[in-house]
């Protein structure tokens, strides 16, 4: 088990999260290890977790960043992120999203439809701007995910399908301020296997392959996110297995000569590094259960109540040999705010903190102030 400084977390407020910046200093190491081609570039998905301390680090690390808002985009312009390292994706990008984009010389916009595409080169043209773009195409690929986060099935509401993809290049090549740098795709989120990255590249390949006998070539190839974490170890596996993700690319994409491959990482980036710290309210017998009632509720980690997600439960505070079984519940009131079912914790008692592991990506950056509650603040391994 992670040590935690305990002493430390005693005289703070709970909930709150807490980043070991450590560990996201070496997931970064290995992330530039594993991708220091010179045609690579990994983005960071902004989405998973926009702390400034943690953005600061990710920056540092020579990383670019990957938006889907206009809220993103001035986050990681505030934050120092170079323009030309900045791409921006979304189905329903507003206009101002757009302006604030090609105002600042972002690298392209990731787009999903034509219709998007003749607003993005409406005001290009007003502007006396070209906006560079890469299509986000809809490859039909299966995730083996939870149906919430899966974005790469032909029912999605994501991307281009295939069969229109050529009207929409056509489109491009016609439009005087659009210049079409490539193609974007992007599966879904949690992925722990390769096989679904490498039929990605399968079906890359064919789709290059189609488009290079129409005499069409791209300068850039966008892969998007979704590499997994291991919720259940994070203790055994708090890095995830970059080598093989990134080997899994170089062995089955077929990339031309000169052409650029983009990644998209979010939660394998920053997941692992994050812990949600609550403290024990009360333990309430129940006639069957018994209840571990925490000061963290789905404000401060939406994951298990959204997407039947778990996180690792540990009590940080006592660990006694003595088991007993919990349900771990928040104090919001609604039947979904529970963290666990059945957990099996040293026995727990009031004022016991508890770590949520493993909540370091679409943690802190999910919390709600619903039921009026305040959002909770974010303490590092460097300054406690
Ligand atoms: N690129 C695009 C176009 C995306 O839509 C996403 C995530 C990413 C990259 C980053 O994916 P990652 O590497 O983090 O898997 N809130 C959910 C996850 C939603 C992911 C949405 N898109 C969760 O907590 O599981």
């Amino acid at each position: 088990m992670t040590q935690f400084p305990i002493k430390e977390f005693e005289q703070i407020r709970t909930p709150f999260y807490y980043y070991d910046l450590n560990l996201l200093q070496k997931t970064l190491e290995e992330i530039n290890k594993y991708s220091a081609k010179e045609n690579y570039h990994v983005h960071y998905a902004i989405k998973a977790n926009a702390n400034s301390e943690i953005l600061r680090i990710i920056k540092e690390a020579g990383l670019g960043i990957d938006c889907v808002s206009g809220g993103e985009v001035q986050t990681a312009l505030n934050a120092g992120f170079e323009p030309s390292k900045i791409v921006f994706a979304g189905v329903g990008k507003s206009d101002w999203e757009i302006e604030l984009g090609l105002d600042n010389n972002i690298s392209c916009f990731n787009v999903e439809s034509s219709a998007e595409l003749d607003v993005i080169q409406e005001i290009a043209e007003a502007k006396g701007k070209t906006a560079n773009v890469a299509l986000r195409v809809n490859p039909n690929v299966d995730a083996h995910t939870h149906h919430y986060i899966t974005t790469g099935l032909a029912e999605n509401k994501f991307g281009i399908s295939l069969e229109l993809l050529d009207k929409v290049i056509e489109r491009c090549i016609t439009s005087p301020n659009i210049n079409l740098q490539g193609l974007h795709f992007h599966i879904g989120s949690q992925i722990t296997i390769n096989e679904p990255f490498k039929h990605l590249c399968g079906k890359i390949n064919d789709i290059q392959k189609y488009y290079e006998s129409q005499g069409i070539k791209f300068d850039s190839i966008n892969v998007g996110g979704g590499l997994g974490i291991d919720y259940d170890n994070p203790d055994a596996n708090p890095i995830p297995d970059f080598k093989s993700y990134f080997e899994t690319f170089d062995t089955h994409l077929k990339l031309r000569d000169g052409q650029q491959l983009h990644f998209e990482l979010g939660r394998s980036v920053v997941g692992q590094c994050g812990s949600l710290i609550t403290k024990v309210l009360y333990v309430k017998e129940g006639l069957k259960k018994k209840f571990a009632i925490v000061d963290a509720g789905f404000t401060e980690l939406i994951r298990p109540a959204l997407y039947e997600a778990h996180h690792l439960i540990e009590n940080i505070s006592n660990q006694d040999e003595a088991t007993d079984v919990y349900d771990v519940v928040g104090p919001i009131c609604e039947s979904s705010d529970r963290f666990g079912e059945e957990e099996k914790l040293p026995i727990t008692k009031r004022g016991d903190l508890l770590a949520l592991r493993s909540a370091g990506a679409y943690g802190e950056i999910m919390a709600s102030q619903y039921n009026c509650r305040q959002l909770p603040k974010s303490y590092f391994n460097t300054n406690l």
